[in-house]
């Protein structure tokens, strides 16, 4: 495989460090789960993730965040983190991946982040939305964005040794997907439906035996490379194309030259040999259990994964508060 690699290989595993920066993501924004405020949720997380990823030897560039820096005073584009020192990385962080999920207390939601060497990934930003596909190593080498959905189903069915009628299709719950869950119905697949969260999902259905098999449908474009990143340790494939949400968008993108017809494959979105990934649960869901409170502590669930060896990791940990917060806070 051509990853378009360039950079010296990262022989620490990041992975490791960046699982304490979704722990604590996850763990302050569960605290606010149902309170029904999802800026709250939001920010709980970024300030948490901000506050635990300074601390990691790297010499880090955010590039997928907040936003830009004049409407996100941290986690921005562009923001510099890390202590300075190698490897130069590139960042992508959602604190929270279902922040409405988290704040009606509803399934799914976890935090996420994707860490490549620098330049690595490449984020087409000129669209909010893409068009994804997603599967699992089996079907990595049948999908084709471009083909019908029938084939697609087909081909994947063929290449995990199933009929059509015993895969399982996660689809996020929006109208825009009448047509597709149609489509797919009519190949005689199985449907799972969301209503937040494609990032978990798209990870869920690349993982083998989780029960589902393909994501398909259109998302967040952000979202869409942080599942590309944990799609590359899983070695599944993740196929998308840019989904304007209206002439206007389409017009606009037309105009900055942008290629509406391209495929961003797993590697176009996050290339180089060495990615690492980690999400923890914020409420409990398919991928990963929620977090759940004790006197004084915490429990919380994470997934952990490198490109390189391709381990991929569960972790449950125990948070002491009593002890942690004279570590992290000298209390
Ligand atoms: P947030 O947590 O940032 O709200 O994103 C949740 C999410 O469901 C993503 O997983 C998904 O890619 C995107 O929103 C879909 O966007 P929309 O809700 O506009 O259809």
């Amino acid at each position: 495989m051509t990853t378009g690699n360039t950079h010296a290989p990262i022989e620490r595993n990041m992975a490791m460090e960046l699982v304490r920066v979704t722990e604590a993501a996850a763990i302050a924004a569960a605290r606010h789960m149902g309170k029904g405020d999802k800026e709250m949720v939001d920010q709980a997380a970024v300030d948490a993730m901000r506050l635990t990823l300074g601390s990691i030897a790297m010499d880090g560039v955010v590039v997928i965040g907040e936003g830009e820096k004049d409407e996100a005073p941290m986690l921005y584009v562009g923001e510099e983190i890390g202590d300075g020192h190698d490897p130069q990385v590139d960042i992508a962080v959602d604190p929270i991946d279902g922040t409405t999920l988290l704040s009606k207390g509803l399934p799914g939601a976890i935090a996420a982040i994707a860490l490549s060497a620098r330049g690595a990934m490449r984020v087409p930003f000129q669209f909010a939305y893409m068009n994804k596909i997603a599967v699992g190593k089996a079907a990595k080498d049948v999908i084709d964005i471009d083909a019908p959905v029938e084939t697609n189903l087909r081909n994947t069915a063929a290449a995990m040794g199933r009929s059509v009628e015993e895969l399982t299709v996660v689809v996020l719950d929006r109208p825009r997907h009448d047509r597709l869950l149609a489509e797919i119905r009519s190949a005689g697949a199985r449907v799972k439906l969301i209503s937040d969260g494609d990032v978990a999902a798209g990870i869920h259905a690349a993982l083998p035996d989780s029960g589902v098999d393909v994501l398909m449908g259109i998302g967040g474009t952000t979202e869409g490379v942080l599942t590309a990143a944990a799609i590359r340790c899983i070695d599944g494939a993740i196929q998308c194309k840019a989904w304007p949400r209206n002439d206007e968008e389409r017009q606009a993108a037309l105009e900055a030259g942008v290629d509406l017809e391209k495929v961003h494959t797993t590697t176009d979105l996050v290339g180089g040999e060495d990615v690492f990934f980690a999400a923890t649960g914020a409420s409990t869901g398919d991928l990963l259990r929620g977090v759940r409170f004790f006197p004084n502590g915490v429990e919380t669930q994470s997934l952990v994964m490198r490109s390189r060896s391709g381990t991929l990791r569960w972790i449950d940990s125990l948070h002491d508060f009593s002890r942690l917060n004279k570590v992290l806070y000298k209390e």
